[in-house]
């Protein structure tokens, strides 16, 4: 029987991101390269982790090292399989994983949908370089830390600049500030205050693993389905649909104008891409809310999903 102390260990994933990400002058905040500092180098780099861990034992391991526009299929997979390999170590309690902000909500959603266990997964990130004057990173990544250890943290969670979001309701919202990650009208789940998680709520347990799990992380990635997103807008063209089903495309996830309402031209094209097989969701682009109702009698994304998340079921949905 493993005791107590045993159970105390936790895993720091790296994959780069502007956490990781170095810049010619302390005062340059853009025009950095992301993804240059290993994951050890990140917690060697945050004062006073030893003693917010209390003697724990903190593992390391460097799975990408990529800016996260470049977030990939591969990469997903190998993250969902290291952390899998992880989760199953009855020492380890669960994980941190360093990102790049922007993709940042598809990569939490993707974890959200195929890792197997009860253990919380937590990914930080920062919007500053390590080597800005005041770079964000280290205190999110001891946020993280203390996320990742609470009792009551579940499922897969998003930290950064003091807000705990869960993998449904996080999104990207502001291209520069710190505070860039929202929950829409949900609200954080929590916030971490000097060391300490205060929840708004409690959280779910973490839900029933899709069947098609186990295909993501084993499939060779050049399998996974292709499932391209599409905005509606003034002027949309109707070609836009029909060049990506002439090319093969297995899912299209569409971002409908307000309450899921799409161009004429594009309803006659989805029809047409539905009857030669092609799986259409219907998504709303605006940042808030959910559709209602069955706008344009189209399937709609599930859980009221943004077009990106919604992409990242879609594709996991064709793998079954
Ligand atoms: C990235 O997403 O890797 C770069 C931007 C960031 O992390 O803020």
């Amino acid at each position: 029987m493993l005791t107590e102390k045993k159970l105390r260990q936790w895993v720091v994933l790296g994959t780069g991101g502007t956490i990781a990400g170095t810049a010619a002058h302390a005062g340059d905040h853009t025009g950095y390269r992301a993804g240059q500092l290993g994951v050890q180098a990140l917690l060697d780099g945050v004062p006073g982790l030893a003693e917010a861990l209390q003697g724990e034992v903190l593992l390391a391991e460097q799975v990408a090292q990529l800016d996260s526009k470049d977030m990939d299929h591969a990469t997903w997979q190998a993250l969902a399989q290291r952390g899998q390999h992880w989760l199953a170590q009855p020492e380890v309690g669960g994980l941190v994983i360093t990102h790049g902000t922007d993709t940042l909500e598809e990569t939490t959603w993707f974890l959200q949908q195929v890792l197997a266990s009860d253990k919380p997964v937590v990914l930080t990130c920062a919007m500053r370089p390590a080597t800005a004057l005041a770079p964000d990173g280290p205190q999110n990544l001891l946020d993280a830390l203390a996320v990742v250890r609470a009792p009551e943290a579940r499922g897969v969670l998003v930290v950064c600049a003091g807000q705990i979001h869960t993998a449904h309701a996080v999104q990207k919202v502001h291209p520069y500030r710190l505070d860039a990650f929202s929950s829409g009208e949900a609200g954080p789940c929590g916030w971490v205050e000097q060391g300490q998680p205060r929840w708004a709520h409690s959280l779910a347990p973490a839900a029933a693993l899709h069947a098609q799990a186990g295909a993501a992380l084993s499939r060779p990635v050049a399998d996974w389905p292709w499932v391209a997103v599409l905005h509606s807008h003034a002027g949309a063209d109707a070609r836009q649909v029909q060049a990506l089903v002439a090319a093969g495309v297995r899912g299209l996830v569409v971002a409908g104008t307000g309450n899921g309402t799409l161009q004429a031209g594009w309803l006659a094209a989805l029809a047409q891409a539905e009857r030669q097989g092609v799986a259409v969701r219907l998504c709303s682009r605006c940042s808030q809310g959910q559709l209602v109702g069955t706008p344009e009698g189209l399937p709609l994304a599930p859980l009221g999903l943004n077009a990106y998340k919604a992409r990242v079921s879609l594709m996991l949905e064709l793998m079954a």
